[in-house]
């Protein structure tokens, strides 16, 4: 009835207080622990604060006891040493870290955070933190007219949620995805606040039901709980990057992924037999379109039974798997956690018998019905069942598989709340938890197991995942697709801030289904996302079975070509975006960001959700409606040249811009470095030659730190890469182009590389490594190309 206008009976008014809430009261005693956290004793309740690392505290409330320190998996980090020193006042308690200053109040135990010069980060409001007699935990933290808030994961709606109230549960929604529609496939309970440039994080660590709200009041805002303590940490910034830097140090960051998982994807529900599969190749490779990896949607299976293949469709997988690579392609199979009941299948009977899968407390197992019918799910909260379950994907990896696309880990269930039970009560590792408490963690944990068995299996080299579900640390293991978006051009708009807040949430491999997955795509609208796909740090094409056709090449002619030259610009564009993805697995920085993260002081950019950036030099700007060949971008402070014409545009200003059908503005900030490919049919053709763009702004230096390693294995941890640093100098009509080589442990293929030089004038001198370069060429608009070789970056 919740869609009829019961939904609004007297009776259900929500206040922004409960009116039972109890805040923790009065400080009665302390004491101070020897792992840097001291433990309050409030007058309904009790705290305990922890530092983590100097600029990192965490915060835990439990109204019944003493709270308890263990934390869910997200959090793979120990606290460090921290010297914190107490001091006591008749009014206050203060702790000190050597960066930070929290000052408890007494009379009401309410807590401010100071950074080392006594600014204030984030401070309670004077409801503080506290519950209700149904055992919901709160936090009420005070706000202002200048924060902005980003993160919370996959949302929908605008990129500053700042006005928004959200809510952490992992749901299936195929419903048409609005503004309306908080809670998706992923939970990331986790936030930054940027207020006049400075920013804080916050991440709640509860797996249960979780609410944020940034809405009902105009100075406050509240997380609060449905179950479990009230844990969180505060990552003191100062700067977003910072910020980032800190949520990924806890949660872990991505690691480096296979290359291959960076190129197009091509997916429809579903190819549903080898000779399907073969034909879609061969249409790729005829019109000459590159391709990186074919999935393979539920109907691969027998029966929709995980770990088979219907006999019929696909006599034999291993031979199309090698096929398809030894063409360059990857076959990624479908994964979804529903294991059919069925006695005479051997998943189920291995479940059944070792007591896998999850069930009620009184011991019967918990059945749901997904695509095979009534299926049990395995209990991922149980480290054996995930070995187990990882241990499986054995009849993947010995066909030569190497990405699995892990889907329906909600858990979805086709019945009327979408889940699981919230009854059924998880193993935990002998700590038992129902599924309301642990709900949001399943997905996370089905990857955990996912990866951690693939890379068991694949000799060296990395696996790739793709989830739909997951909580925070999701990015340890899995490329993130924001599940079942509509061919509506309100989703391609949508698709900009989800994927950016994805970003500011840690998770940088994101991205939508290209072209839309239901609802019928066409010609422009397919054009225009791909020219967006070329760019967002995932990129596949996928559709729902029902829906037109809409591969590259389903439209004509004229759309087919723009398609094309996007894919192709995607392999052109490699080399740098594979450098963005190491800065990311290294720090935490999204490869797609909003301009916030960049110009956090900014008030235009605090909201620009049609617009996003790539590393921090380039500004991409789609066009998002559709028979518009034009738009409004806005750039920031600086002076920025238009990629395809190298007109200059100057910055802190709006500009129109003209965008026919095969346009995707794009704009590169004056000192950029940028490093280029070349076009190939997927990433297994060997990179022939390097081709570096450089922008010279005047009277400036800038650098830019190339990376390059085999793409495949995890040998980069050893050391076996190669990093090479560009440093440019234009002054006085004179560029000094220098090379550091910073790393030569891995040996690239290209041995020729052209550098570009653009915006210089006739009359400019270049030197590369102190010696002065005849230009080559005048390729017009005032560029110019000098060639150099691989001897040159020594
Ligand atoms: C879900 C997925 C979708 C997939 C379908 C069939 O709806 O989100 O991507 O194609 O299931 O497996």
């Amino acid at each position: 009835m919740q869609d009829t206008s019961f939904a609004i009976l007297p009776e259900n008014e929500k206040k922004l207080i409960n009116k039972d809430y109890k805040n923790m009261g009065a400080l009665v005693s302390y004491h101070s622990k020897e792992n840097n956290s001291v433990e309050l004793q409030c007058e309904n309740g009790y705290v305990s604060i922890q530092f983590y690392r100097d600029d990192i505290v965490r915060i835990i409330m439990n109204p019944k006891g003493v709270p308890i320190q263990k934390s869910t998996l997200a959090v793979i980090k120990e606290p460090e040493e921290v010297k914190v020193t107490i001091d006591e006042d008749e009014n206050e308690l203060t702790l000190t870290s050597p960066k930070l200053k929290l000052v408890i109040n007494k009379v009401s135990v309410l807590v401010s955070i100071y950074d080392s010069e006594g600014q204030l980060i984030v401070s309670d409001a004077k409801e503080g933190m506290g519950y209700t007699s149904n055992q919901e935990v709160v936090c009420y933290k005070k706000m202002d007219q200048e924060n902005h808030f980003y993160g919370f994961g996959e949302k929908t709606s605008f990129l500053d949620k700042r006005g928004e109230k959200m809510t952490m549960w992992n749901t299936d929604v195929y419903a048409p995805h609005n503004p309306e529609i908080d809670a998706l496939y992923q939970s990331i309970p986790y936030f930054m606040s940027i207020r006049n440039g400075i920013a804080y994080g916050i991440f709640f660590d509860n797996t249960s039901k979780t609410v944020f709200d940034m809405k009902s009041s105009a100075d406050m805002y509240s997380f609060s709980a449905e179950a479990g303590q009230l844990d969180y940490y505060v990552f003191a910034g100062p700067s977003p990057k910072d910020v980032l830097e800190q949520y990924t140090d806890i949660t872990g960051r991505m690691p480096l992924p296979p290359k291959w998982s960076l190129g197009y994807h091509q997916s429809r529900y579903s190819y549903k037999s080898e000779q399907e599969v073969r034909d879609l190749v061969a249409a790729f490779k005829e019109k000459d379109i590159p391709l990186d990896a074919v999935y393979l949607d539920i109907h691969y299976m027998d029966g929709y039974r995980v770990f088979t293949f219907d006999e019929d469709r696909f006599p034999n997988p291993k031979k199309l798997i090698q096929e398809l690579k030894d063409a360059g392609i990857q076959v990624v199979p479908i994964v979804d956690p529903g294991v059919k009941e069925d006695p005479e299948y051997y998943i189920y009977q291995e479940g059944v018998r070792n007591d896998y899968f999850c069930k009620y407390i009184e011991g019967n197992i918990y059945f749901g019905p997904v695509w095979p019918g009534n299926s049990a799910f395995p209990d991922f909260t149980s480290s054996e069942v995930r070995k187990w379950w990882g241990d499986k994907y054995q009849f993947y990896t010995e066909m030569g598989i190497e990405g699995i696309w892990n889907d329906m880990n909600e858990p979805a269930v086709f019945n009327e709340t979408k889940t699981m039970d919230v009854k059924v009560i998880h193993e935990n590792d002998g700590d038992p938890k129902t599924h309301r408490e642990l709900h949001n963690i399943y997905g996370l944990l089905m990857e955990e197991s996912t990866y951690e068995g693939m890379k068991r299996q694949l000799d060296g080299n990395r696996p790739f995942l793709l989830t739909r579900a997951g909580y925070a640390g999701v990015q340890r293991y899995a490329s993130v697709w924001t599940g079942d978006n509509r061919s509506f051009w309100e989703h391609l708009q949508m698709a900009i801030p989800m994927c950016m807040n994805l970003g500011m949430s840690g998770v940088p491999f994101c991205g939508p289904d290209v072209g839309g997955f239901a609802h019928d795509s066409n010609g422009q609208l397919l054009t225009r996302w791909t020219q967006f796909g070329t760019f967002t740090p995932y990129f596949r094409n996928h559709s729902e079975q029902s829906t037109i056709s809409q591969e590259p090449w389903s439209f004509g002619e004229e759309y087919e070509k723009v398609i094309r030259k996007y894919i192709q610009e995607r392999y052109v564009w490699l080399p740098y975006l594979y450098t963005l993805f190491k800065d990311a697995s290294v720090t935490g920085v999204p490869v797609m960001r909003p301009l916030v993260l960049e110009y956090p002081t900014d008030k235009n950019t605090f909201n620009l959700s049609d617009q996003f950036m790539i590393g921090s030099d380039m500004i991409v700007a789609p066009i998002l409606t559709p028979d518009t060949y034009h738009r409004v971008v806005y750039l920031p402070e600086g002076s920025w040249v238009n990629y395809w014409t190298d007109e200059k545009l100057e910055g802190g200003k709006h500009h129109l811009v003209e965008a026919d059908l095969s346009t995707l503005p794009i704009f590169i900030q004056e000192g950029a470095i940028l490093t280029h490919g070349t076009v190939k049919s997927s990433t297994e053709t060997k990179e022939s030659e390097l081709t570096v763009h450089i922008y010279p702004a005047d009277g400036h230096s800038s650098s830019f730190t190339y990376y390059e390693d085999d793409g495949k294995s995890f040998k980069y941890e050893e050391g076996s890469y190669f990093e090479c640093k560009f440093n440019i100098e234009f002054k006085n009509n004179r560029l000094e182009i220098t090379t550091s080589l910073a790393q030569d442990k891995y040996d690239p293929d290209w041995e020729k590389v052209q550098v570009i030089v653009h915006g210089i004038s006739d009359e400019a001198v270049i030197l590369l490594n102190g010696t002065e370069q005849g230009k080559v060429e005048s390729l017009g608009s005032s560029r110019y190309k000098i060639l150099a070789g691989k001897q040159d970056f020594k």
